[in-house]
């Protein structure tokens, strides 16, 4: 079957009920989504599929026909890293750095649909994702920043002058 991944079509062969993970990590090399639990419980896999967080452990193939999916590194790149990506990196958010590239597209996903959101939103958003190293205030700090560093970029083409 056809998959987009990244924005590149690629065609897939394998079984329909594969997860999308195993694609991504042996078939395509994407290896920024991680295997944690398996179980759709840790949010290691964590991708973005049409906008939304998706657990690509448990999500099969077959559901992905014609869909968009966006893995962190789609996002961009070490020498030009996503605002997301950066604002993790200045706030030193990864400790073992497991959980962190699905925190990252968990928290890109809530970025997209409410660019400013509170404490009480972020913490609600990423809490099916678990880390085990306890880094939480940095990762809400790294989002909060990740949202002022998207607000920067979006003023930047018509509003240089008045960028922070
Ligand atoms: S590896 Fe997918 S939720 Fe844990
Ligand atoms: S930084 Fe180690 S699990 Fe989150």
């Amino acid at each position: 079957m056809k998959l987009k991944v990244n924005g590149h079509d690629h065609q897939i062969d394998a079984d329909p009920d594969t997860p999308l993970l195993y694609v991504l990590r042996e078939d395509l090399k994407l290896n920024a989504a991680k295997f944690g639990c398996g179980l759709g419980q840790c949010g290691a896999c964590t991708v973005i599929v049409d906008g939304r967080a998706v657990l690509s452990c448990v999500t099969p193939l077959i559901l992905l026909e014609g869909k968009q999916v966006t893995t962190l590194e789609g996002l961009g790149t070490l020498d030009a890293p996503a605002p997301i990506q950066r604002a993790f990196m200045e706030e030193q958010a990864a400790q073992c750095g497991y959980c962190i590239a699905g925190m990252m597209m968990r928290a890109q996903a809530l970025l997209q649909k409410n660019p400013k959101p509170t404490d009480e939103q972020i913490r609600s958003e990423l809490q099916p994702n678990l880390c085990r190293c306890g880094t939480h205030m940095r990762i809400l700090r790294a989002v909060h920043r990740a949202a002022r560093l998207m607000d920067s970029a979006e003023l930047l083409p018509s509003d240089q002058g008045s960028v922070q």
